[in-house]
């Protein structure tokens, strides 16, 4: 039993890319370790949300989250800016970051050049706010894409840096946590590529049956196999690959049968495919719906979320606060 973290960003809503990319392996992983699932609304202060986005993304994040399956009473879920505790060990980093290797990561770098207007130094600082959501709880293993190794990497430094500094071994350097095997890559609709919220071609998990039938029925294809068991391109891999993941065994040996012997129909595919995501969306969808509009129970989450979380953040900042020397008088 390891001690896990994971920040949850607040903005976007969840597509079926995120489900099977990474949700689906953390309704397991609560079972399996000590999870710590946040919602990182500080962190989304480095795009200026107004106040009302704010609110309203950590809202729509938290319910769709617990309506995919995260349970509040196996993990510990929270929203990181009810734990001012985050804010002080984060200050207490900022000490011993420095300009320089935070300038050099590439999350930055990538920042400045899409957002030239709004470099501010939260966004500089970005890393050392997540190694403190991180090692906060003495995590051990974070669930991270390619994407965040960079940002894990500095809160191991961070940690390790902290150690030698005050001659203690007090922080646990934290390790990507690995799915392995289980982790699948959703593409999107639009014939190549990963689905994503930027990249516009993703099939939400609130998304309403039309909606789903409206997209898939969209999605790239070509003209069809012309000599039988080739291999398809990608665009037609990836109708399959999503098959694999929401369709019966039955259904998707099926349409490979037609591919190989080329009598396939796309529009069938597909409106069989629209039809499967549709049935696997369909209770989550339900259950957002009525989280969305059960503020009672939300409120209810992330309070005892915070009380639980507060726990192990409030005995480190105190403990952390004692190896730099603040001590009473
Ligand atoms: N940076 C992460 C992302 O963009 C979100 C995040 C913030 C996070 N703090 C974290 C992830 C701590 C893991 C652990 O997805």
């Amino acid at each position: 039993m390891e001690t896990v973290v994971s920040g949850i960003r607040s903005t976007g809503k969840l597509h079926l890319g995120n489900y099977f990319g990474a949700i689906r392996n953390f309704i397991k992983m609560q079972h399996e370790h000590n999870c710590y699932f946040f919602i990182a609304d500080y962190h989304s202060l480095t795009t200026h949300p107004t106040p009302g986005d704010l609110h309203g993304n950590v809202k729509r994040v938290l319910a769709e989250y617990l309506a995919t399956g995260i349970d509040p009473d196996v993990a510990t879920v929270y929203v990181q800016s009810d734990l001012p505790e985050i804010a002080e060990l984060y200050l207490l980093l900022n000490m011993n970051a420095y300009v320089g290797e935070l300038e050099r990561t590439t999350s930055f770098k990538d920042k400045i050049r899409q957002h030239p207007e709004n470099v501010n130094a939260g966004l500089l600082t970005y890393p050392v706010l997540m190694a403190a959501d991180i090692i906060i709880h003495h995590a051990a293993k974070v669930p991270v894409g390619k994407d965040q190794e960079q940002n894990l990497e500095m809160a191991r430094k961070f940690a390790k840096r902290f150690n030698h500094m005050y001659q203690t071994e007090y922080f646990t350097e934290p390790h990507p946590y690995n799915f392995g095997e289980a982790l699948v890559k959703i593409p999107g609709l639009d014939g190549s590529g990963k689905m994503g919220k930027s990249e516009g071609n993703g099939i939400y998990l609130s998304d309403t049956e039309k909606e789903i039938k409206k997209k898939v029925m969209r999605a790239v294809t070509d003209a069809g196999p012309t000599a039988p068991n080739s291999t398809p391109p990608e665009a037609i891999t990836n109708l399959f690959t999503l098959m694999n993941v929401v369709s019966t065994p039955d259904t998707l040996d099926h349409f490979k049968n037609a591919y190989a012997d080329c009598s396939i129909r796309y529009g069938d595919m597909k409106k069989q495919l629209a039809e499967d995501i549709n049935i696997f969306v369909a209770p989550i969808r339900e259950r957002i719906e009525d989280l969305y509009s059960n503020d009672e129970y939300l409120r209810k989450v992330a309070k005892n979320g915070a009380d639980k979380a507060r726990e192990s953040a409030a005995r480190t900042v105190k403990e952390v606060r004692e190896l730099i020397g603040f001590r009473h008088f």
